[in-house]
């Protein structure tokens, strides 16, 4: 699987990666990680050898099938050290999670008046959702601030807590700046606070970035999705402590979540079973499993080395060119850089860049309060993987030169 490389790093992965050939310089990792041959593999094999519905057949391939997929639900929870598999739900994505935590446990638990906290710094899967609860019963969201380092204030944190806080909702690891929030700082906060509080950590960066301790990290949610994690599309994670969900009415109903269905009264099953309504994302579980079993096999700790050492690459070089602002400049870093130049217009630069082969995402990244609060439209994101390479850190920079000849 591993071979030697051939840049200044202990390890490379490449060659897992299809994708990847040559001349393909893929930076946007944090929008969606490309994907290994063994979670492809693992995919097609399925639908090829043993492919049927799950929770529903007494036959050999739906046993197979059920075994294997709920196979997967103990390996995601042995990766984010979470007490229990039973604790672990498959959604569909990221956003579907916190659709699901706000709109089953929001609407359960919150009443009109009662508050939250998010931070300047949230991915808009970690914002809408939670405006949504504001116009159906009227709750109230106040906002961590973003210093100027792209780290959180965590002085004015303090004053917002509040006795009608209900719940504390941030981003471990933010995809538009890269910075690693404190995360276990700010739930210790909370609940030093009030030990009510309920806290929610979008996990999408920080599962991929490196090791997640659920256990350590003290959370009540933890959040994060397939395709970042190297694995399909269609297929996310919602981690909630087991006595939280079994107390959450169903988000959706459907076939396989009821113990019995009559015309009178409907009963439904325990989590998570009862959140996973209707013919799940069976495929796409056994990729997610695929991808987990590929990432162990490296170790997160390896990847997030890999990526620092990546990330300072990029810093210096990048720090050379004419006319770069960065944002996300704290000193806790995952391997995503953000950056906008003096002399054009982001979005022009990135079509530069694409015609290098160089893959990187412009715009807003999903945070538009967060471009709010820098005054600017968008920024040049690049973000490395555990496939990432010197080779596209050189092509980043040649095309960065080639666009400033171009524009500037
Ligand atoms: N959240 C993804 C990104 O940061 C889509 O690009």
């Amino acid at each position: 699987m591993l071979k030697l490389a051939s840049s200044n790093y202990i390890l490379e992965y490449r060659a897992d990666f299809p994708i990847l050939r040559d001349g393909v310089h893929y930076l946007d990792t944090a929008s969606s990680a490309q994907k290994p041959r063994a979670v492809i593999d693992a995919m097609t094999d399925l639908m090829e050898t043993q492919y049927a519905n799950i929770h529903r057949g007494l036959y050999k391939f739906s046993q197979e099938t059920t075994t294997a997929y709920e196979a997967v639900r103990s390996k995601v929870a042995a990766f984010l050290n979470a007490p229990s598999e039973n604790e672990i739900v498959f959604t569909r994505n990221t956003t579907e999670a916190i659709n699901l935590v706000a709109q089953s446990w929001g609407r359960t638990f919150l009443k009109e008046g009662d508050e939250i906290i998010l931070t300047e710094m949230e991915h808009h899967a970690n914002i809408v959702p939670w405006q949504l609860l504001c116009d159906q019963i009227g709750i109230v969201i106040k906002t961590i601030p973003v210093l100027e380092a792209g780290t959180l204030d965590l002085d004015t944190y303090q004053t917002l807590l509040s006795e009608r806080t209900k719940l504390v909702g941030v981003v471990h690891i933010s995809n538009a700046l890269g910075a690693i929030n404190p995360a276990r700082q700010i739930i210790q906060t909370a609940k030093a606070h009030n030990p009510e509080i309920i806290t929610l950590i979008d996990g999408s960066q920080s599962a991929v970035h490196g090791p997640v301790d659920l256990q350590e990290l003290g959370c009540d949610f933890f959040v994060c999705t397939g395709h970042k994690l190297y694995g399909p599309t269609g297929i996310g994670v919602l981690w909630g402590r087991y006595d939280l969900l079994d107390a959450m009415p169903p988000y959706q109903g459907g076939g396989d979540m009821i113990e019995a269905v009559t015309f009178d009264q409907t009963t439904y099953k325990a989590p998570p079973a009862r959140f996973e309504a209707g013919t799940p994302a069976i495929t796409e579980v056994i990729g997610l499993g695929a991808a987990i079993d590929y990432l162990t096999g490296i170790g997160m700790d390896e990847i997030a080395a890999h990526e620092k050492n990546l990330l300072d690459e990029a810093m210096t070089a990048l720090n050379e060119i004419d006319g770069l602002t960065f944002y996300g400049t704290g000193q806790q870093k995952a391997g995503i850089i953000s950056f906008a130049a003096d002399w054009a217009h982001s979005s022009d630069i990135a079509m530069i860049l694409d015609q290098c082969g160089v893959y990187v995402r412009s715009g807003h990244h999903c945070c538009m309060p967060l471009m709010q609060r820098f005054g600017i439209d968008g920024t040049i994101r690049a973000s490395f993987g555990l496939y990432s390479n010197s080779e596209d850190i050189k092509a980043l920079v040649e095309g960065l030169h080639k666009a400033g000849k171009m524009l500037a």
